[in-house]
């Protein structure tokens, strides 16, 4: 039984991108492992300018979570900033960071990129926090999409380098990926984000999914009705594999013969996505009525986090010099 951590910004409502890509996962783990879910609020920082949102978008992610299937009995599931020792453990594995490996990281120069008027010094630290999640709670095995590798490969990195001079501490952290590590957008180029606003959120009442699923691109080669489209290429088509397993071959057949069209093709996608998440709806519906359970379950997660984390941090610190044989 392998420790399982992950993280995720509160962002807002989960994806579709989200949930195939890493939450079907973290479901799944929880059948085998101890499991330990944060949602972290920290990192959401490194981008934001406006914070007013972010109490809402964690409460929207946990309620997410929960309908999602995340079981609060058997996983740990809590807010980073509540377990502050995350802080602490973040500032001493800067002491084994080079700085030339963080500016090496292909998200912090996008971000850059993206946001040229703030690239702010947690910016660059980002992989660092990242990993101190990860090690603080010991984890082994980390549920992500593929967009998440390199910040995986730099916190092997870093816990080998930390093991290396002060003895070993962490395991090293493996990524789990799932059989769809890189969900594209109803753009069907670019991977399905929020911030590129080509999402399809998975709480979306019907009618929006509908309206969404409506909106994807097909075979772009396809342009009259009468022309076979070619479903390798179609991202609508990979959908209907996930969310359409008994008709998917069906689905190939009439789409190859053009006995069927892109619109029908996608109106029946956006019902098939609307079955499948209806009892996730249902119960995220159910439990958004109770008025403490969300808060309850964060301070619950918190308290049995901090348990994990005090006793890493202080192996850390002995490790690393910091403790004299009184404070031991
Ligand atoms: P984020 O909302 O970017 O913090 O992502 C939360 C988790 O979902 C991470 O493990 C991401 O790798 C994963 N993820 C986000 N977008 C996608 C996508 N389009 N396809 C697959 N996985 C994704
Ligand atoms: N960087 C991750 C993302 O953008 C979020 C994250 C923070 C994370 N800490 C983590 C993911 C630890 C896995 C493990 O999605």
């Amino acid at each position: 039984m392998s420790r399982v951590f992950a993280g995720a910004r509160p962002t807002g409502k989960l994806h579709i991108g989200n949930y195939l890509g890493a939450i079907q996962n973290f479901v799944a783990l929880q059948q085998e492992h101890q499991c330990v879910y944060c949602i972290v609020d920290i990192h959401a920082l490194t981008t934001l300018d406006e914070t007013s949102m972010l109490q809402d978008n964690i409460r929207d992610m946990l309620l997410d979570w929960l309908a999602a299937g995340l079981d609060p009995q058997k996983s740990i599931l809590f807010v980073q900033s509540h377990v502050p020792q995350v802080m602490e453990l973040h500032t001493l594995l800067s002491m084994v960071t080079p700085l030339s490996w963080l500016l090496r990281v292909p998200s912090f120069k996008e971000k850059a990129r993206m946001q040229p008027q703030n690239v702010n010094y947690g910016l660059v630290g980002y992989p660092v926090l990242m990993t101190s999640d990860i090690v603080l709670y010991k984890g082994e095995l980390v549920p992500v999409g593929e967009d998440q590798i390199p910040h995986l490969e730099l916190a092997r990195e870093i816990v080998r380098r930390f093991n290396s001079i002060f003895g070993p501490v962490f395991p090293e952290p493996k990524p789990q990926l799932s059989e769809a590590p890189m969900v594209l957008g109803i753009d069907g180029q670019q991977k399905m984000s929020k911030s590129l606003n080509n999402h399809i959120e998975i709480a979306a009442t019907p009618v929006e999914t509908k309206k969404r699923a409506m909106m994807m691109v097909t075979d772009p080669q396809r342009i009259y009705r009468h022309q076979p489209g070619r479903p390798e290429v179609c991202n609508v088509y990979r959908m209907h594999q996930f969310f359409s397993p008994n008709d998917v071959q069906r689905v190939y057949h009439e789409c190859t013969h053009a006995t069927i069209g892109c619109v029908q093709d996608k109106e029946f996608l956006g019902e098939q996505i609307n079955k499948y998440f209806a009892p996730f709806r249902q119960r995220r519906q159910e439990i958004s009525t109770q008025p403490h359970y969300a808060a309850d379950v964060l301070a619950d997660g918190a308290r049995r986090a901090s348990v994990i984390a005090q006793e890493t941090l202080r192996e850390v610190k002995e490790k690393m010099g910091l403790l004299t044989r009184n404070t031991r």
